[in-house]
């Protein structure tokens, strides 16, 4: 296979052929493309043991996937931190030092179990309500139409610096009451809390991505002290500061369980909706540039009718899955697919393979947003972890993909045979993505 060239896998650089035994899947070939690869995993060994860091099970096949997320019982996200890597004595001492400087991390939604995941899921989610997501659709429209409007396209313009990374830090920094001065910054922490996981950092680089964490933070903890000291606010941090559990909501939980959120689970809940939400968002809409880049004729159906754009993004989520692959730990020895996980592994859901698997969506490589079973896309999980910020994601994306086709006539890919992965398998995305635009 060439690179650059169209593939059943849409476009993608093969760059090695792997067997099960020499599979890495911090490789950069791996992460260039992986779909092959899952391919086999899903055919010879769903459920296979990678000798990859501390050890993974990888679980790659749709009804496991799906059976391991509809169990947290035995399939545990109170995982401590996302990240991946396991440092060695020296690096792990300097972390602590890094980490004392910080503000303790406590299991919030991510990284939470029942019954703490629920109350906290009932209080965030009072964040994300479908009217709470409307009210931002003008911002989002607007934040659109400002990129575009500062784009020179005499010359080419990197799609991800100049619009996907801009429009959700904006779109989560004013959700959140923060400045839109602060954006940039917003940035920096959440490639911070991104880079520690599935990627292949220097110990420098580790050290680097704690500190911006611990930034992030201090900067949540400050707006927290204002938030109650001037209540009223109707953005998230506003909600989450004096959100409050009704007697009835709490009938369930257990005695004692606090019916509002700490500044601690604050800080880190918010730590979480930037990991969660910026980097995922922007992959899929420089996955939305390159998909339609090999399939342009989808361009000119969303131009010719709008309406079909939500069913675009659906598949494109599905293809593509920019969370990828998200981590459990098992609580109890547990049989899945045949196979034996230990109890206290690591195990791998590769929402992303079974996005891909054939068992379940028919010629699964094809682009095909009129499928009848979408509903069975992993793109925002299963379960009681599924994407809390799905609606927001959505509205963004529809939003992003009507301004872009009214903007633009026709854009080439100036690098195709380049493209710029990250260096994480967990949350693959391309990082840099030089296009030259026609605007209509
Ligand atoms: C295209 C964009 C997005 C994708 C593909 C995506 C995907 C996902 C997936 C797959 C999960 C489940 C993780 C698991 O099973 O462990 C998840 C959970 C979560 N997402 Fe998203 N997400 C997106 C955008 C957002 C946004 C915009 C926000 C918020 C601003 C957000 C906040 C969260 C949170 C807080 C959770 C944890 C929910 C829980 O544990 O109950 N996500 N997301």
């Amino acid at each position: 296979m060439k690179n650059g060239v169209i593939t059943q896998y849409g476009l993608c650089v093969k760059g090695i052929e792997m067997t099960l035994e020499t599979l890495n899947p911090v490789d950069p070939a791996f992460i260039a493309c992986p779909f092959p690869a899952y391919e086999k995993l899903r055919s010879e060994s769903p459920v296979t043991y990678l000798d990859y860091g501390q050890g993974f099970w990888f679980v790659t096949r749709h009804d496991l996937i799906v059976q391991a997320a509809n169990d947290p019982e035995t399939f545990s996200s109170n995982i401590g931190s996302l990240a991946t890597a396991t440092p060695t004595a020296e690096l792990l001492e300097k972390m602590r030092a890094v980490a004392a400087e910080g503000i303790r991390n406590v299991p919030s939604l991510l990284t939470a179990d029942k019954p703490l995941h629920t109350r906290n899921r009932r209080l965030v989610a009072r964040a994300f309500t479908p009217r709470a997501v409307e009210l931002h659709e003008p911002e989002i429209r607007q934040a659109c139409r400002g990129l575009i409007a500062h784009w020179d396209v005499s010359k080419p313009i990197e799609f991800v610096s100049q619009f996907a990374i801009p429009l959700p830090v904006r779109i989560i920094a004013r959700a959140l009451g923060v400045p839109a001065s602060r954006a940039d910054d917003f940035k920096r922490w959440s490639d911070g809390a991104v880079a520690l996981i599935g990627s292949d950092l220097s110990d420098e680089e580790v050290l680097a991505a704690m500190r911006a964490n611990n930034e992030l933070s201090h900067f949540i903890q400050s707006e927290i002290v204002d938030r109650r000291a001037h209540p009223g606010g109707d953005d998230i941090l506003s909600t989450l500061v004096h959100a409050t559990l009704s007697d009835e909501e709490a009938s369930d939980l257990e005695k004692g369980t606090s019916k509002q959120l700490s500044d601690l689970e604050i800080v880190s809940i918010v730590r979480q909706l930037l990991v969660a939400g910026n980097e995922t968002t922007t992959n899929l809409l420089t996955q939305l540039m390159v998909r339609f880049h090999s399939e342009p004729h989808w361009w000119k159906s969303m131009q010719d009718d709008p309406a079909i754009i939500p069913h675009v993004i659906e598949e494109l989520l599905r293809l593509t899955t920019p969370s990828g692959v998200n981590r459990r730990r098992t609580t109890r020895p547990v049989e899945l697919g045949g196979v034996t996980i230990p109890a206290g592994a690591d195990v791998l859901l590769a929402y992303m393979s079974g996005n891909h698997d054939e068992q379940v969506f028919s010629c699964p490589e094809e682009f095909n947003p009129d499928r009848k079973n979408m509903r069975d896309s992993l793109a925002f999980g299963k379960g009681i972890h599924l994407c809390v910020g799905a609606p927001l994601a959505r509205l963004e994306a529809k939003v992003a993909a009507e301004e872009l086709v009214k903007a633009i006539a026709s854009y080439e890919l100036l690098e195709p045979d380049h493209l710029a992965w990250n260096q994480t398998f967990m949350l693959r995305a391309i990082h840099k993505l030089p296009i030259k635009v026609t605007l209509l």
